[in-house]
């Protein structure tokens, strides 16, 4: 079947571990999409929710680690962008475990501008940063 979202090289950072953890992601959402299809609302609906609260966890404290080990200049903004969008799905995902489907729906939604938004631009700012001052 057709990926809802295919992780292309515009959302590529060059930087392996950062990129493995964004393309888990992408890969959770089209999961989700597929189960979704396949008429698993329930599995879909517990499986999105659990993938994504792990995700902000721990890709967020991972990367910011790496921001911080490269001294980019702009990571307090960056967590705090990290810290908005943590706080909105963990609580989504209080509803979601309720078997709320607005808050599923509204999930989803956010996930897909999230990767679009915040990998394919926010973060795209220090993979610059870290490829013009590597080796300096
Ligand atoms: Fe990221
Ligand atoms: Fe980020």
């Amino acid at each position: 079947m057709a990926n809802i979202f295919n992780f292309d090289d515009e959302f590529k950072l060059g930087i392996k571990a950062a990129d493995i953890e964004h393309g888990q992601l992408v890969d959770m959402l089209n999961r989700t999409y597929e189960l979704l299809k396949d008429g698993n609302r329930e599995e879909a609906r517990n499986y999105f929710n659990k993938t994504l609260s792990a995700y902000v966890h721990e890709h967020f404290r991972n990367e910011e680690a790496f921001l911080k080990s490269i001294g980019f200049p702009e990571l307090e903004e960056h967590k705090v962008i990290h810290a908005n969008f943590r706080k909105s799905v963990e609580e989504l995902s209080l509803r979601i475990e309720n078997a709320d489907d607005v808050a599923f729906r509204q999930g989803l939604a956010d996930t897909f501008t999230w990767i679009i938004n915040h990998i394919g631009k926010t973060d795209k700012k220090y993979a610059i940063y870290y490829h013009k001052n590597r080796g300096k």
